[in-house]
């Protein structure tokens, strides 16, 4: 009999990004503030037995390869590969996050088809945070979402209460971020933030405070990106100009946005128009109830 369920991959945002330096497996120790947002991708899947072919079909989002090396397939693969059951999986995507944007689109996939592939497995007690950390390292976090602190290379998780659903507007750009690009700059120095500022931003948080919250913000990728694509440096100054304060920036970019003071959002994309990209607000929340339980 065929199985068919759907789950949500909402977004994340990195609200403070402190990069601590370079480890010997290549990857950087973080400490970072994440927030789940209500901008999610969908992605619906139909098992059959017999046969093992996989296929994705991507809706939204004409530029997405949607073959082999797509993190959904990734994923499924990884989390089945153990069975000596065979199946044929039909995935459907509709891809509304950004791609190259830091807001964890592809990872928020590849989590989505890790809670699929257990649910698929009759599993429900099945951990994948393993499974999650081997497709990338923002997969753990978006396997639950909500807020958290994340260590290591982001996976080593400290939960946090749910956040209020502050407002964001989102400052997209017409071009991503390659987070490897990224990354590679940072052996050309980092900013750190002053002693205690991740402490201010989850207080910050924890009260929806929208001016704390802005004033913290910190990411050591802020420069790196913006030497690896130097039109974000651009897009970064004219919000600036425009807002009178700083964008932040999520991830490795090239997302910048703004946490603006509660009834405020719309005065805010007023005045960013006609600036090259889109902007849009959402909240710090996931869709619905906002529990996407791992
Ligand atoms: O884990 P993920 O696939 O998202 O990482 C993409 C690239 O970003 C890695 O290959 C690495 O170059 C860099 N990275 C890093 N340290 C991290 C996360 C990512 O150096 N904590």
């Amino acid at each position: 009999m065929a199985f068919e369920a759907q789950e949500r991959a909402p977004a994340k945002l990195n609200l403070f990004l402190d990069v601590l330096g370079r480890r010997s497996d290549g990857f950087h120790d973080l400490e970072t503030l994440f927030v789940s947002l209500d901008l999610a991708d969908d992605l619906h899947v139909r098992v059959s037995g017999g046969g093992s072919a996989l296929t994705l079909d991507v809706v939204g989002n004409d530029t997405l390869a949607a073959g082999e090396e797509n993190l959904v397939l990734k994923a499924w693969r990884l989390a089945t590969e153990d069975l000596p059951r065979r199946a044929s999986a039909a995935f459907q995507l509709v891809k509304r996050i950004p791609v190259g944007a830091g807001l964890g689109g592809g990872s928020s996939d590849a989590a989505a088809a890790l809670r699929l592939a257990r649910t698929w497995r009759g599993e429900t007690d099945r951990p994948l945070h393993e499974l999650a950390l081997a497709l990338g390292s923002d997969v753990p976090f978006l396997l639950e979402g909500g807020a958290a602190i994340g260590r290591g290379r982001g996976e080593a998780l400290t939960r946090l209460a749910p956040p209020p659903a502050l407002e964001v507007v989102l400052c997209l750009q017409p071009y991503g971020c390659s987070t490897r690009a990224v990354f590679a700059e940072v052996v050309r120095g980092l900013r750190r933030p002053a002693p205690g500022t991740l402490t201010r931003a989850i207080q910050a948080l924890e009260a929806g405070d929208a001016a704390t919250l802005r004033t913290v913000h910190h990411n050591s990728l802020a420069l790196p990106a913006m030497r690896a694509t130097p039109r974000l440096l651009r897009a970064a100054s004219a919000i600036e100009r425009r807002l009178g304060r700083a964008p932040c920036l999520s991830g490795s970019g090239s997302t910048l946005y703004d946490i603006p003071d509660p009834g405020t959002a719309e005065a805010v994309v007023e005045a960013l128009a006609g600036l090259p990209g889109t902007r849009r607000i959402v909240r710090m929340r996931a869709p619905g109830d906002g529990a996407h339980r791992a």
